[in-house]
């Protein structure tokens, strides 16, 4: 693609990018649940940041808002890199912390097509290479300079599917 094309592209998709102010942990959890009531079977949904970002904080409030159990224990995949869970709705939700893979190839040995047929969050993103599903939810968590308990969330794609988003 030409440089000036993917300049064009790269600045439509920043001026359509959605941005939040997530000024605690509950306002976090609150987008999860925002995101959780408009996912469906077959979407992706990226988070990006560095380590403590807040990514694993986000989807165990997405998973909770969507099996409809607040208490439903969801542990940080970073060992099993890939923990499942069966929805109400009667999908799966697969989230996914890629950090300590190395190759695309290990995506497959995490089930990782099967798991597309439902819902996939995935942490550490970056490591899909040319598995990123080009329609994915992107969110990107960044800290906020001088208040520890707060996150600068921007939210890409999903075009017209985030207009009710608080
Ligand atoms: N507004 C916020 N949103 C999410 N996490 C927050 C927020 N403020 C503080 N935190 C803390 O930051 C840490 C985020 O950890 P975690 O979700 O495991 O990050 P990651 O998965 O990105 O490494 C947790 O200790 C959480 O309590
Ligand atoms: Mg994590």
């Amino acid at each position: 693609m030409r440089f000036a094309t993917r300049l064009a592209l790269e600045r439509m998709a920043a001026a359509s990018a959605l941005k939040r102010r997530l000024e605690d942990e509950g306002a976090t959890e609150r987008l999860g649940a925002a995101i959780a009531a408009v996912m469906r079977a077959g979407d992706a949904i990226l988070l990006r940041g560095s380590y403590g970002a807040g990514k694993t904080t986000l989807a165990r409030a997405l998973v909770r808002a969507a099996s409809g159990d607040p208490s439903l224990v969801v542990p940080s995949p970073s060992f099993t890199l890939a923990q499942t869970y069966s929805l109400p709705s009667g999908t799966t939700l697969t989230h996914y912390d890629l950090w300590r893979t190395e190759a695309v190839e290990e995506l497959a040995e995490l089930g990782w097509q099967d798991a597309r047929e439902g819902i996939v969050v995935v942490e550490w993103p970056e490591r899909l290479g040319i598995a990123v599903p080009p329609d994915a939810l992107s969110i990107t968590l960044s800290p906020v300079p001088g208040d520890p308990g707060a996150r600068d969330a921007v939210l890409e794609g999903w075009a017209g599917r985030l207009e009710d988003l608080p």
